[in-house]
């Protein structure tokens, strides 16, 4: 697949996505998001795909929307920018494997909403992280208002996102934006690291373990309990879980096959 404003690498069962405009500090212009989606459209059904990676080129993640687009829609236009948006981060979010956000400089805006969709986020000490949309007279449009607050608790979210203040990766790690920060010329070989952790374990019970997760935390904890029964019944009936008990037991490593 050609793209114009991604570059995506394939390492084994690893996708690198860079998003790659860096003259505009990666904003997200309409064509980009279309990459992106496509990306994720395409690979849905790929089950040599066990985990892929987000990062921007040069010293921003994202810096937002692409505002120089932004400033020529009318309303109407303005909701189908949002809808895109959500769409492609319920895509991320739903996405059947893992999704690590490599967060190599600034988070902003759509930026920062496309972080927050990701699996499990990991920040260089240069990131920065903001929802900075009242500063344009505008609100988060792909998710901000609802992933920072269920991510950092209401009162921290309504502060970044009355004050549209930046905040580091250190203080972002504080308020459990993100989980791990590391310095800005080891990141990507950590991010590397989980990615490669988490393709060498059994690719279906990761899968069903993020759904479960994610649905659990819509519902209450009882039904979200019932389930993770369900499912645990449905994995246990898995080759990959006769597979991995079996050499758990033979003393030695599993092959797990997704099956
Ligand atoms: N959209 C379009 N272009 C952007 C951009 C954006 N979000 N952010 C930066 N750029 C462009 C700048 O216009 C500039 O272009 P030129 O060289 O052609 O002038 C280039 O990137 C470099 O930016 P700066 O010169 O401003 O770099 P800096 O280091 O001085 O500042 C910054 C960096 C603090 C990130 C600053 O660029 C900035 O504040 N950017 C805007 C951040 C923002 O408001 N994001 C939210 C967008 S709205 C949104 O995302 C809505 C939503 O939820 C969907």
């Amino acid at each position: 697949m050609e793209y114009k404003n991604i570059i995506v690498k394939r390492e084994d069962k690893i996708a690198v996505i860079t998003i790659n405009r860096e003259k505009a500090l990666n904003a997200l212009n309409d064509e980009t998001v279309n990459e992106l989606q496509s990306f994720f459209h395409h690979s849905w059904g790929d089950n040599s795909l066990g985990c892929v990676i987000i990062t921007g080129a040069g010293k921003a993640f994202v810096a937002g929307a692409d505002i120089s687009e932004l400033a020529q829609c009318d309303v109407q236009k303005a909701i189908a920018t949002s809808m895109k948006g959500l769409y492609l981060t319920k895509t991320i979010e739903n996405f059947p494997c893992p999704v690590i956000a490599a967060v190599n400089g600034f988070a902003l805006g759509g930026g920062c909403e496309l972080a927050m969709a990701c699996d499990i986020r990991l920040a260089s000490d240069k990131a920065k992280f903001g929802q900075p949309e009242v500063n344009l007279g505008l609100i988060p449009g792909y998710g901000g208002t609802q992933r920072l607050a269920r991510l950092v608790g209401r009162g921290k979210a309504k502060q970044m996102i009355f004050t549209g203040e930046m905040i580091d990766a250190h203080e972002a790690h504080r308020i459990g934006l993100v989980d791990e920060v590391y310095p800005v010329e080891e990141l990507m070989n950590k991010a590397m690291e989980m990615a490669k952790s988490i393709t060498s374990k059994a690719s279906l019970a990761i899968a069903v373990a993020k759904e479960c997760i994610n649905r659990g935390l819509d519902i209450n904890l009882s039904a979200a309990c019932d389930l993770e029964k369900i499912n645990f019944g449905a994995i246990y009936g898995t080759s990959d879980a006769f597979e991995g008990m079996k050499a758990f037991l033979e003393k030695r490593k599993a092959e797990f096959k997704g099956k």
